[in-house]
Formats: structure tokens, C-alpha cells, sequence
């Protein structure tokens, strides 16, 4: 079966004064594809995440979502075109469960609350949270937090998922959990766009990775081919990694 275009992000670039977080970058994902964004502190991983989603209007460039011109939408309708993110730093709303967290993204979809929370209980059985549903945003650990955030994200039924260091702080039991979920997503059907820095997990869960340095791409390709590339080794992974490969 022919793939399609899921995203296509042309010649785009965005500024803070004199600083150009994103610099002229061009890439696309497949329908179905998981890709990894990776690139040191600062490289512009996440205002790329924030450009593509309407947080930020990129001051050139065009983002298009399966073939519609979305660069100049807001946040909200790009949401609702069916593009989903997570954040660096955790957005659970603190003082709702669990469940009331999911639900509020399941009712992008649904206008009653009962079947938005039939949506969100399904969510959440397949995220592994169903049992804390009735925690609080607050009661959750960090590894939880970020489950809770990906369940939020699923929860408005997105065809592409954006997720931004889902796997940041986390216990080697946590990552390898947080790792299966992905898969699990992918699985499904779901096209995953992931930033992460955790190189192991970028290794075994991407179909192809990009690298960003100083808000430009400096590289795309298979994994194995962007460990191997000298020029990623200085930028970013340093000699540790080289090692390890
Ligand atoms: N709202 C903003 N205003 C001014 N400068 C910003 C803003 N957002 C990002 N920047 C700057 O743009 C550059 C890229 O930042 P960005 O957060 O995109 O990097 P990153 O690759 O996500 O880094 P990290 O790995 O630390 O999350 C940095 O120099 C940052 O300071
Ligand atoms: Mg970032």
C-alpha cells in the first residue's frame, strides 16, 4: 500500500531578534513513520515542535499537513486538524484526576461528557494509567505525568503525534515502558514525530532520525547512519556514543 505525505515542513525559519532558533529547514514524515529529532541544548527542537503546532508563527517557510497549508494556523485548529503534542515540560492540570485530565482532550471530539469519558477510559486502559484514573495530576510521578500527557494527547484522536522528550528523567524501567507505549502507538496506525535525547531509545525506536544543531538540519537519515556520521559525533553524541556503537 502506497504511504502518503503525513507532514511537509519547507524552508522554515523562525527568529528571536538576532537569533535564528530555526534556520531554512526543510524534512517530511511518511504516514506511519516514527522520526526522531535530536540535536544538543538549543539546537531548536522544540520551537520546530512549537512552529509545526501554531504555538509559534514561523517567520518563513511553509508547514503543510497531509497536503493542507497549515503555517499560519493557530494552536488550537491545528489540534483539531489532527496533529497532537506533548510539552518538555509537563502540562497536567494539577487539581483534575486523571480521568478528568483525558476527558478534557477527549471532548475536542465528543460535545457530551458521557461518551467523552467512555473515549478517555479506553485511553487510558490502553496507556496503563486506567488504574490511577482517579489520582490527581499532582499525585502522579513524573514518569506518569508524561504517560497522563501522551493519554491527553491520544485523547483528541490526532493522526500525528508530536512528542517532546517524553522520556527525560526517567528510571531505565520507566524509559523501556514509556518505549513499549510508543511502539504500542505506532502499532496502531499512529505517525509519531519524537524529540529525545535519550540515544538508545532514539536508536531502537525510529525509522529515521533528523539532527538539528543551531537551528539548522544538519542531517536525516536511518539510525545507524546518523550515529556513524562524523559530523553528528561532534555536533552532539561526542566520543561516548561512537564507543558504545
Ligand atoms: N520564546 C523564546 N524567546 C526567545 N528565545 C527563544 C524562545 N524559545 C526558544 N528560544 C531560543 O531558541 C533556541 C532554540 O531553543 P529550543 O528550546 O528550540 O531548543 P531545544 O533544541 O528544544 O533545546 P533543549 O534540548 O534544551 O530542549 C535557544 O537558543 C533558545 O534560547
Ligand atoms: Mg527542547
Amino acid at each position: 500500500m502506497d504511504k502518503s505525505t503525513c507532514l511537509e515542513v519547507k524552508g522554515l525559519s523562525k527568529w528571536f531578534g538576532g537569533l535564528a532558533a530555526n534556520l531554512d529547514i526543510d524534512f517530511s514524515v511518511e504516514e506511519g513513520e516514527i522520526v526522531s529529532v535530536i540535536g544538543p541544548n538549543g539546537a531548536g527542537k522544540s520551537t520546530l515542535f512549537n512552529c509545526i503546532t501554531g504555538f509559534y508563527k514561523p517567520n518563513s517557510g511553509k508547514v503543510s499537513f497531509f497536503g493542507k497549508d497549515i503555517t499560519k494556523f493557530r494552536a488550537d485548529k491545528v489540534c483539531n486538524l489532527g496533529i497532537a503534542r506533548t510539552f518538555q515540560i509537563v502540562q497536567v492540570i494539577s487539581d483534575m484526576t486523571v480521568l478528568e485530565n483525558v476527558v478534557t482532550g477527549a471532548l475536542l471530539r465528543y460535545t457530551r461528557i458521557g461518551p467523552a469519558t467512555e473515549k478517555a477510559e479506553e485511553i487510558l486502559t490502553f496507556t496503563g494509567l486506567i488504574d490511577k484514573k482517579s489520582f490527581l495530576g499532582s499525585e502522579l510521578t513524573i514518569a506518569d505525568k508524561k504517560r497522563l500527557e501522551v493519554s491527553m494527547a491520544l485523547a483528541t484522536q490526532p493522526r500525528l503525534l508530536m512528542l517532546d522528550e517524553s522520556m527525560a528523567g526517567l528510571t531505565i524501567v520507566e524509559l523501556r515502558n514509556i518505549m513499549n507505549l510508543i511502539k504500542k502507538i505506532r502499532d496502531q496506525g499512529m505517525t509519531l514525530i519524537v524529540v529525545e535525547h535519550v540515544m538508545e531509545a532514539v536508536m531502537e525506536i525510529s525509522d529515521r532520525v533528523i539532527v538539528l544543531n543551531s537551528g539548522k538540519k544538519i542531517m536525516e537519515g536511518l539510525p545507524k547512519e546518523v550515529v556513524s556520521c562524523q559530523e553528528v559525533i561532534q555536533a552532539y553524541l561526542g566520543d561516548k556514543y561512537r564507543a558504545v556503537c
